[in-house]
């Protein structure tokens, strides 16, 4: 059989994305972060995992992404709730307690000087041999990087994002249930790089059934006739923080809110989308497989979505300098 020709060149996506890793704006190019590694706290060029880690030769291990607004560390709890539920799923020992990991975190935050920013909070099964036996690996690694995030341009926040339905499903909770947080994110990773070669914004993940299960890093919201609706936790979809923000601030507005299968045909015909998520905020979206939605502008909910919830992220959350 005649090998396959490769062109040597990665096709290139038709249309620019919003996200564009150039504008994803960092501490880092200003200034050297100071990362929590293991209980010390190191300057970024000696933070420094093993090769030998299972976090990186295997995927295996948990993380949250936090954001903290105005000096508070927004839903800190249920980040950490949920680190440590996927711990425990995967059998993973987080080796300090929540009152420690809760002060490493505030200090790493402190120490880079920060009041707006966004968290990486990572706990690997930490070194073992080249067998994935995680019996091998003796103690589990820490790491906490703080620092700043912008993944979407201002213009887009206001205008909207297009997303486009990927290939590749939202793996199944039979094969690796996605209400574990884990390292492993090459699922995502895949769909993320269809929106990319599609010159899309984001991609729409669909579940084994077919149905909308989530965006790469994100919770689908659709709206119709004054409803809200979004799939249930079993279609796929991790237990959001920033989704069960928006269910508070649902009821808030008086909005109906309904956990349920969502096609793409719902996605097309919906009044207005919207995504959550701790990095994207509270996004709206205006167009999915070409098709436009609503009026192709920001519908009314989702603007008072979104305004209710960067007063909540202003107003709430954990104090970080006491
Ligand atoms: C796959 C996936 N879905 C949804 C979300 C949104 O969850 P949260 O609002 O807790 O950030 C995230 C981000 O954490 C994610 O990685």
């Amino acid at each position: 059989m005649d090998e396959p020709k490769r062109s040597g060149a990665t096709p290139k996506a038709a249309v620019k994305p919003a996200i564009d890793s150039d504008s994803i704006s960092s501490k880092a190019e200003t200034k050297e972060l100071t990362i929590y590694l293991d209980g010390k706290f190191v300057p970024e060029a000696d933070a420094k995992v093993s090769v030998f880690d299972h976090g990186l030769l295997y995927g295996d291990g948990v993380f949250e992404g936090i954001r903290f607004y105005n000096g508070r560390v927004f839903r800190l709890e249920e980040h950490l709730e949920r680190l440590w539920d996927s711990a425990r799923s995967i059998c993973l020992e987080i080796p300090i307690g929540c009152a420690e990991m809760t002060e490493a975190l505030l200090e790493t935050i402190r120490r880079n000087d920060l009041r707006e920013g966004y968290i990486r909070l990572v706990v690997t099964r930490g070194v073992g041999n080249l067998g994935l036996n995680p019996t091998q690996c003796k103690r589990p690694s820490v790491f906490i990087i703080a620092t700043t995030i912008a993944l979407y341009s201002k213009e887009v926040c206001e205008t909207g994002l297009t997303v486009v339905t990927c290939a590749t499903r939202r793996t199944g909770a039979a094969a690796l249930n996605p209400a574990v947080k884990s390292l492993n994110y090459l699922n995502n990773v895949m769909a993320r790089i269809e929106a990319n070669l599609a010159g899309a914004d984001e991609a729409l993940m669909l579940n084994d059934a077919g149905n909308v299960a989530e965006c790469t890093a994100d919770n689908v919201f659709i709206i119709k006739r004054g409803q809200i609706f979004t799939p249930p936790i079993a279609a796929g979809a991790l237990r959001g923080i920033t989704r069960s923000v928006a269910f508070d601030i649902a009821a808030e507005l008086g909005v109906k809110i309904t956990e349920t299968d969502i096609t793409r045909h719902d996605v097309f015909v919906a009044d207005e989308c919207f995504l959550t998520g701790t990095a994207a905020e509270v996004i709206p979206v205006v167009k999915a497989d070409g098709r436009v939605i609503g009026n192709g502008k920001p519908g009314s909910i989702t603007v008072r979505m979104i305004g209710r919830f960067r007063e909540m992220t202003r107003e709430t959350g954990t104090p970080i300098f006491g």
